[in-house]
């Protein structure tokens, strides 16, 4: 059903840690909603399928590649539950093995699973590649941008939003 203009939407971006690629995709999409007029329209959050640094901000490198593009943040690592299946309209995971995860903990048909690099369709990979233990924050920041400014247009068409989209 297409929720009325007003209407908020709901994002949740899903890694496994919940410290570096997803808290990167929810501060930078939070960022391109707001450079859009829709932050009143479109709530955005972040989880993590596993729960290693539950309560941790998010990891320093993630931090620093957002202040140098001057996007403000913060947010507590937390574990993606049930509840988030019913609150968020879409749960946009950053990785094939953070999908899969989310498919078998999804019950009913209502929040709709996809993997983020599926709204970058000029982009062969379709896994945001995992920064933790090699590091390659400003590939995954790419990644994140062009992924996030796709989702943004696939909402707004999907919604029937109007944004003063700056993807370009
Ligand atoms: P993320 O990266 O899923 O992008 O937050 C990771 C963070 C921590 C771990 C793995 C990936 N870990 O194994 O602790």
């Amino acid at each position: 059903m297409t929720k009325a203009h007003n209407e908020s939407v709901r994002v949740m971006f899903v890694c496994l840690g919940n410290i570096c690629r997803s808290p990167m995709a929810e501060a930078v999409f939070r960022h391109t909603v707001k450079e859009s007029g829709l932050a009143d329209c479109i709530e955005v959050d972040s989880s993590g399928t596993g729960a290693y640094h539950v309560g941790e901000p998010p990891h320093s490198e993630t931090r620093q590649i957002l202040r140098e593009h001057g996007i403000e943040y913060t947010h507590a690592a937390q574990v993606v539950t049930a509840e988030h299946f019913e609150h968020f309209d879409y749960l946009v995971a950053m990785d094939r093995d953070n999908l899969a995860h989310l498919q078998r903990m999804s019950h009913n048909g209502d929040a709709t699973l996809s993997l983020l690099l599926d709204y970058a369709p000029d982009e062969r990979k379709r896994d945001v590649p995992d920064p933790y233990y090699i590091g390659n924050f400003v590939e995954v920041y790419d990644l994140v941008l062009r992924g996030s400014r796709g989702l943004l247009e696939h909402i707004l068409a999907e919604r029937q939003l109007d944004g003063a989209t700056k993807t370009r």
